[in-house]
């Protein structure tokens, strides 16, 4: 069947009307592998499909890359057919946003303004008010986000968790290239020398992983190490830290040591590209 794609709340509440079981995966477009197995991740947790294609503003911090985030509406809507969605939701700006959104979500200071929120403030409370306007939209049973956005997935689980909303939250592994460089539609920004250098990411958080529960080291010299790595290399490390799963903050060193779930994460810039990453442990 081929999928229909809709423009309007009308439209989308229209298609869906009567639908219980309704699976999500929102999207920014510029859509690759990574998307696609969230699609078919939703398939195997419920239907109809929806996808929705949205850049969203309110995330995006002045000098950030929102004017020229890619905008490929006709072949995402090609790839989203391939991978069995049944349902795009396009809406413009003045669909979603018809006047400026005063009300907004903001998330928790110790979960949302440490690591990507450190370095790009607000950019939660964009994310977090523009997926509840969403789930709104498209009530759905089940929602499915990718685990590469590792800080995204735990602010957005804590808010339907606390918001008592009847959806679902669901996280499905990151995609790779062969090379082991995490899929991003910001990966397109990466000349080719750049691609090929890009994988270092990956390679500085498995360093930093491998020696997590190395008694013989400290925490910070883990930490420094793995981004000296990546400075010698041209980068600009914003940061790569371990941290513990549930809270994304420091462990402890008994944590550390012990077996307290751990994880890896990193953001850096490679020329004008900033890539994020991160690997458990
Ligand atoms: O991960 C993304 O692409 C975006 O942050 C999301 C969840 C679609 C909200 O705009």
């Amino acid at each position: 069947m081929a999928t229909e794609v809709v423009h309007t709340i009308a439209g989308l509440r229209a298609a869906l009307a009567g639908q219980h079981r309704t699976a999500f995966v929102p999207t920014m477009g510029n859509l690759h592998e990574g998307h696609l197995s969230l699609v078919r991740e939703a398939r195997l947790r419920g239907g109809p499909v929806v996808a929705s294609i949205f850049v969203n503003r309110l995330q995006f911090l002045p000098h950030e890359d929102f004017d020229r985030y890619p905008r490929t509406l006709a072949r995402d809507v090609e790839l989203l057919e391939s991978a069995g969605c049944d349902l795009v939701f396009a809406p413009d700006e003045a669909e979603l946003y018809p006047e400026p959104q005063a009300y907004k979500v903001q998330p928790p200071a110790a979960l949302a303004d440490i690591l990507e929120g450190e370095f790009r403030p607000g950019f939660f409370t964009g994310v977090c008010t523009v997926v509840l306007k969403l789930f709104q939209c498209v009530q759905p049973a089940v929602a499915v986000f990718g685990q590469k956005d590792y800080q995204q997935l735990k602010v957005i689980t804590a808010m339907a968790r606390q918001f008592a909303l009847p959806t679902e939250v669901v996280g499905a592994p990151t995609v790779r290239a062969e090379d082991g460089l995490a899929l991003s539609s910001r990966n397109g920004y990466l000349g080719a020398a750049e691609r090929t250098e890009a994988v270092a990411l990956a390679a500085a958080l498995r360093q930093l992983a491998d020696g997590a529960r190395d008694p013989g080291a400290s925490l910070p010299a883990l930490e420094q190490q793995a981004a000296e790595v990546l400075r010698a290399r041209g980068w600009a490390p914003d940061y790569l830290t371990l941290r513990r799963r549930s809270d994304l903050l420091p462990p402890g060193e008994a944590e550390r040591l012990g077996t307290e779930p751990l994880v890896a994460l990193g953001a850096a810039r490679l020329g004008a590209t900033r890539l994020i990453d991160n690997l458990e442990c």
